[in-house]
């Protein structure tokens, strides 16, 4: 597909697994593992057009108010997705990263994320950041207990408090602002997701439900991402 103006850093809230599982009389969970197929095609899609950061919604801090064996269910399926996908994420240069509150994960997962963050750290084609017990708010409470700790210790003074310093105290620290998030299963909303992050994004949002998500669907938001006139607050 030959699309001029490529997002470089995509979003994508991942919605509407336990939807596509219901409607064929499935369980949620399995609604998710067919996500976790859809989540395989769309990062090996996003890295051959050119995407340079693909951060995907996985688990939101809102979320733990899911039945457990349903929060069970998706943490343990991001570990196996991990296990397995990890060498193929080198052999494709990716670096893998996971974005979220980590204190929450059992030693086990934060195992396998680790190793697979370490193992993959050197990659530099595309960023893939994994939005695991992430909300965009407690992300910046993070952050603001990192900055102040560095004014209570005298490191910085307030008045060094500036917009590149909260980016960089964020767990997406390096990598840029987000051109475009794309929802998909219908709902217009951020739904905490990239605060910050998404200050300046493009929306796209697509009724496909995300089990169902496919290369196509992505083109056709990079194809809309790419009549956009950005603006950022100046006239053209
Ligand atoms: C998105 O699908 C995945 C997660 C939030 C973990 P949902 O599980 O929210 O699916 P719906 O919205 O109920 O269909
Ligand atoms: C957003 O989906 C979070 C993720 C995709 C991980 P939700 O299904 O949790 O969002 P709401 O509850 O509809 O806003
Ligand atoms: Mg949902």
């Amino acid at each position: 597909m030959d699309i001029i103006n490529m997002p470089a850093h995509v979003g994508i809230i991942m919605d509407g697994n336990g939807r596509w599982a219901t409607a064929r009389g499935l369980s949620r969970t399995e609604g998710h593992k067919e996500g976790a197929n859809a989540v395989r095609r769309i990062i090996t899609h996003a890295r051959r057009s050119g995407v340079k950061v693909l951060t995907l919604y996985a688990f939101s801090t809102e979320n733990w108010s899911r039945p457990q064996a349903e929060v069970s269910a998706i943490m343990e399926m991001v570990g196996k997705y991990l296990s397995k996908e990890t060498s193929t994420m080198v052999e494709n240069g990716i670096r893998m990263r996971l974005i979220g509150d980590k204190s929450r994960f059992s030693k086990s997962l934060l195992g396998v994320i680790e190793h697979s963050e370490e193992l993959t750290s050197d990659k530099e084609d595309m960023l893939l950041q994994i939005a695991l017990n992430y909300g965009g708010r407690d992300e910046l409470v993070r952050a603001a207990k990192k900055i102040a700790s560095l004014v209570a210790e005298g490191t910085i003074s307030p008045s060094d408090i500036t917009e590149k310093l909260i980016s960089d105290n964020l767990d997406t620290k390096g990598a840029m602002d987000c051109d475009l998030i794309i929802r998909t299963g219908g709902e217009k909303r951020t739904s905490n997701f990239l605060m910050w992050q998404g200050a300046y994004s493009e929306l796209y949002f697509s009724d496909v439900l995300w089990p169902d998500f496919d290369e196509d669907e992505f083109d056709r938001a990079m194809q809309f991402f790419s009549q956009r006139q950005r603006r950022f607050g100046g006239i053209k």
